[in-house]
């Protein structure tokens, strides 16, 4: 009893953690979005393409600012529990946004590439795709009343609707351990054009290894998922 109460008081405090974390990010992509959907397309620079694909991809800021606050929303087992309802509703947004999101990165790729190219392309594409077969599959499963399928598909939408987070997070891990080391070793194999080895390994590693580990964990515990 004095052991749950413990876990179940760390995992409100790691949750709070993530949610307080994320903010800068959902900000950024935000109000960037914002200014790009209403006629301020420099607002992020590298950004090039026919205007249907930028307004697409800024469209997409939006909806993913709001995917990755609902992930971690979803994610809280205590909200769940406590106000079913809202989890109910949270999940309906979550999914919707993420589909939106998922398909407005895919319409910039198409249209106008990505900065790193080919591999960038390739990387984020899949993301997407993944995103998107999450977003249809967590809702259907829980209308089919086959909640256990659906816990899973909504665990793995949570981790990618983190992952455009993470992507930034191992950014700035990286540039703040280099450059702590030293100035020669400063953003070490991380390019401005994402041509680094760094850059290369990234656009899988912001949620390949994450969706694995989870894969792996959902496999040992093959019982109902209680987050
Ligand atoms: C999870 C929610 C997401 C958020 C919050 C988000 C946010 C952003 C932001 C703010 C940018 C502008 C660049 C920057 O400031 O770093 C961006 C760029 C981009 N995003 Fe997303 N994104 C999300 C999901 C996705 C997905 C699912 C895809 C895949 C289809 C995607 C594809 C792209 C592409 C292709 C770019 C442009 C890359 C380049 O610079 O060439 N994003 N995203």
């Amino acid at each position: 009893m004095q052991r749950s109460a413990t876990r179940a008081g760390w995992t409100i405090v790691g949750l709070v953690l993530l949610f307080v974390l994320i903010q800068g990010f959902v900000w950024h992509s935000a109000s960037r979005g914002t200014l790009g959907l209403t006629g301020d397309t420099s607002a992020i620079e590298r950004l090039t393409g026919p205007m249907p694909s930028l307004m697409a991809l800024f469209a997409h800021m939006i909806t993913g600012a709001l995917v990755t606050t609902l992930s971690v929303i979803q994610l809280a087992g205590p909200i769940r529990r406590r106000w079913p309802l809202i989890h109910r509703i949270s999940g309906r947004v979550l999914a919707v946004t993420a589909l939106l999101t998922g398909i407005g990165g895919l319409i910039y790729i198409v249209l106008s590439g990505t900065v790193g190219g080919t591999l960038m392309s390739a990387g984020f594409g899949l993301y997407g795709a993944l995103m998107i077969i999450a977003a249809i599959q967590t809702p259907r499963l829980a209308m089919q009343g086959d909640y256990d399928r659906h816990r899973r598909w909504g665990l793995r939408l949570i981790v990618l609707g983190l992952g455009s987070w993470l992507y930034r997070l191992h950014y700035g891990l990286w540039y703040g351990t280099t450059c702590t080391l030293s100035e020669a070793l400063c953003g070490l194999a991380a390019e401005p054009d994402f041509s680094g080895v760094f850059d290369q390994i990234q656009v899988f590693a912001f949620f390949l290894p994450y969706l694995l580990i989870l894969e792996w964990w959902m496999r040992r515990k093959p019982q109902p998922i209680k987050t």
